[in-house]
């Protein structure tokens, strides 16, 4: 196994400390934050409109990293939109997609969406009139293929969905959810949150036949700041811009005006160069670890850590999503018996172990689950059984102190 913590300069200024917080942010190789430097120091100028060199060698770098990402999805470069992030992706689709929704027509999502993809498709249900439908999932938190049939009718636009979810785990078999719903309505547009996914597994677009697919550079060892739209070229040609600004028009006329053609007509004003350029590194991290190693390390820590969850606390711990690790993917969400998350998570704070409490930007699901919160904790290639272990080690020392 390979090991990487050493590729991670924050360990060498925090030698103690146990990350288990990956699914909100991954930690940085040494590799990306020298990337990030190096246009500061060495071609710090605005992309796509210097006639000199320092911005050709931007721009020559800032397009390498959409080639790159084209080729880790198996996608085209034109199909790759630069935003800030999911979050932003997302919102940018709920914007641009709105003329082809009317009054009766029906949204459907998963009820373990993240806030990310369940609010900007509420806001658009709201904007247009339209019915806003919730896929439940069952105790395992797997989707139903029964549901999807009876639930996507003729009017179903659009049906966004994660490929992971980030407080179950669960990975969804996206392919088969997609060529399912597009037999019952070839129209349906689908828009996959691959926010918890892309650090995980491999992407294919093309073999997934997705519309569209988000994902953040963060979550996969790159810099904050920089997010990825994939759409399919055919329907990104079709679609009006979200923002307006420089750089994404051919020809700004008094009343009229013409834009570029995508990625470009997305991308108004100076977006985060340094980030986009460091993103490289990121995705060249990523693919010298491979995605089988890191599925092959995931599944041994999840394992671990489940078996040895189980082990020291018994009935009194809950673990949420199924049992079944092999399909689950990056986090282990669960509370235990007499104790808020909230306290495990700070008390864990208190000795270098970060783990996440809360809601997790996921309510609806927390409603109906009916939970006021959960503890979380999430995994990388960095993680290893001593981090798991010093984490068990410290939580019952906790669950001690209130049994007192
Ligand atoms: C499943 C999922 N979707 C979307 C997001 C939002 O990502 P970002 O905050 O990078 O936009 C997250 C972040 O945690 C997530 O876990």
């Amino acid at each position: 196994m390979k090991l990487t913590k050493q590729d991670f300069p924050i360990f060498a200024h925090h030698p103690d400390l146990v990350y288990l917080d990956s699914a909100a942010t991954s930690l940085k190789p040494a590799s990306v934050i020298a990337k990030n430097v190096e246009y500061y120091e060495q071609y710090s100028a605005n992309i796509a409109r210097g006639l000199y060199s320092l911005s050709e060698q931007a721009t020559t770098e800032y397009e390498k990293t959409r080639e790159m990402t084209a080729e880790l999805i198996n996608a085209k470069p034109e199909e790759i939109i630069f935003t800030r992030g999911t979050t932003e992706s997302i919102n940018l689709l709920s914007y641009s997609l709105e003329s082809r929704l009317k009054e009766g027509d029906e949204i459907l999502v998963t009820i373990a969406e993240h806030h990310s993809n369940f609010l900007p498709w509420q806001a658009l249900a709201l904007r247009t009139k339209a019915t806003l439908k919730i896929l439940e999932l069952d105790a395992d938190g797997q989707v139903n293929f029964e549901d999807i049939k009876r639930l996507i009718t003729p009017r179903t636009k659009i049906f966004a969905l994660t490929f992971v979810s980030n407080v179950l785990g669960t990975i969804h078999p996206v392919k088969d959810i997609i060529s399912t719903a597009k037999a019952i309505n070839p129209e349906i547009l689908t828009i996959i949150d691959a926010a918890q996914a892309i650090a995980h597994l491999p992407i294919d677009v093309q073999n997934l036949n997705c519309d569209f697919l988000a994902f953040s550079s963060h979550k996969m060892f790159g810099p904050t700041g920089v997010g990825v739209l994939y759409g399919k070229l055919t329907l990104l040609e079709a679609m009006t811009p979200f923002q307006y600004g420089g750089e994404m028009v051919l020809e700004a006329k008094r009343k009229n005006s013409v834009f570029k053609n995508s990625p470009h007509k997305f991308e108004a004003g100076t977006p985060d160069i340094a980030g986009v350029i460091a993103f490289q590194e990121a995705i060249k991290y990523l693919q010298t670890l491979g995605y089988g190693t890191i599925r092959t390390h995931e599944l041994d820590i999840l394992n671990y850590a489940s078996d040895k969850l189980q082990e020291a606390f018994g009935d009194a711990i809950t673990l949420f999503g199924t049992k079944d690790i092999s399909k689950r993917s990056g986090v282990i969400a669960f509370s235990l018996a007499g104790i808020h998350p909230h306290d495990i998570a700070q008390m864990l704070g208190e000795q270098n172990i970060c783990i996440r409490a809360g809601q997790h930007c996921t309510t609806p699901l927390h409603d109906t689950l009916g939970l006021p919160a959960t503890a979380r904790l999430s995994v990388s290639m960095y993680t290893d059984r001593k981090d798991i272990a010093k984490f068990i080690e410290e939580l019952k020392k906790i669950q001690g102190l209130f049994e007192k």
